[in-house]
């Protein structure tokens, strides 16, 4: 078998917790006999999308490949990402979730690396007789696991609470299996990670379940969970739940399975999914499909509003100046 290859990307500081913890990971998986490879986020200069929706365009009508028109680090990070077999990636906690730049590279990777799309856009490239140098990349189409970790100064957990399911933005696009989430929080009681024993053995772990996910033999054992808890979702194991309007249902904020719930004998939570239900979780290829077929059909194209430039003409000559510097406070504007 093919040497493994296993990405690790750090969205912290240099040489700081998530770095650390990442590099922890990769370690045990190159001992394992992986072929590993490492990015600090914060090295790659990577804009911002600008909702142009060009890549989206140009694989429903044929004409592109499901890329950005910019081209800057994120290529970079994308061409690491079509070769890897499984993903690590450590976000420290910014004002309770994930930090820009990860935001950031979440909105460059989806929804032009949305596996419905690009799959449909391979396909009716391929009918027509495209070349695959026309066509999206096929790797994109190759079973990946990933592991994700949170970290978090704060000594409360809630303060974290946002983080770990802000991160499967970046691995639901492509499907990416996650098998194994970490939260660390209380961070700050530790001047380095290196000097907290038990959270590098999880490190260890993490890159285990890892090996073990990339060596399995079965579809079922690679992607089968790994992490510490069930967690509330049988799909994505998070424990974020959206209550309905009617407060008589649930859905998972991260992978949108719905369910009922219930308070079991113990006092304990039960949140009750259908399988119908689960199919449309944007984790699983219905759910996926299901969002990717309601663009296609139901977003409005341009001129269906005959006089939108009318409506629009009071907006666009809408436009005031920012507020002017109060001088007699002391702002951070220099005087
Ligand atoms: C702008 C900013 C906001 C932060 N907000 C939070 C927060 O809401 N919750 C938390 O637990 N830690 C917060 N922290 C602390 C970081 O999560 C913590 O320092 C973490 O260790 C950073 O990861 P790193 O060590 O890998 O760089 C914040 C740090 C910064 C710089």
């Amino acid at each position: 078998m093919a040497e493994k290859k296993v990405l690790g990307i750090s969205f912290g500081r240099k040489m700081s917790n998530c770095d650390i913890m990442v590099k922890q990971a990769l370690m045990k998986c190159e001992e394992e006999g992986c072929e590993v490879a490492f990015l600090r986020a914060d090295d790659l200069n990577i804009s911002n999308c600008t909702g142009c929706i060009a890549c989206v365009v140009g694989m429903m009508n044929g004409k592109g490949r499901g890329y950005c028109v910019r081209h800057d680090d994120f290529d970079i990070l994308d061409e690491c990402v079509m070769q890897a077999d499984a993903v690590i990636l450590a976000c420290p906690t910014y004002e309770t979730s994930a930090t820009g730049r990860f935001k950031t590279i979440c909105d460059r990777i989806g929804p032009s690396h949305d596996i419905t799309f690009r799959q449909a856009a391979y396909e009716e490239g391929k009918a027509k007789g495209k070349d695959e140098s026309q066509l999206p990349d096929a790797r994109s189409f190759k079973k990946r696991t990933g592991a994700l970790i949170s970290v978090g100064g704060a000594m409360t957990e809630n303060w974290i609470a946002l983080t770990l399911p802000m991160m499967y933005e970046f691995t639901f696009p492509l499907a990416i299996d996650v098998i194994d989430t970490v939260e660390y929080w209380g961070a700050m009681a530790h001047e380095s990670v290196v000097g907290y024993p038990e959270m590098m053995e999880r490190m260890k772990k993490v890159g285990q379940h890892i090996v073990d996910s990339l060596n399995a033999e079965t579809e079922e054992e690679r992607i089968k969970w790994r992490g510490d808890e069930e967690g509330c979702c049988p799909i994505c194991h998070t424990r974020l739940l959206q209550v309905s309007h009617d407060k008589k249902s649930v859905d998972c904020v991260v992978c949108g399975s719905h369910g009922t719930f219930r308070i079991d004998e113990e006092g304990r939570l039960q949140v009750d999914y259908t399988e119908k239900e689960l199919d449309r979780s944007r984790l699983r290829w219905g759910g996926k499909l299901e969002h990717s077929t309601e663009i296609k059909t139901q977003a409005q194209p341009a001129g269906t509003i005959k006089n939108l430039k009318e409506l629009k003409a009071p907006y666009a000559a809408f436009a005031r100046p920012p507020f002017a510097a109060d001088t007699s406070s002391y702002g951070n504007i220099k005087k």
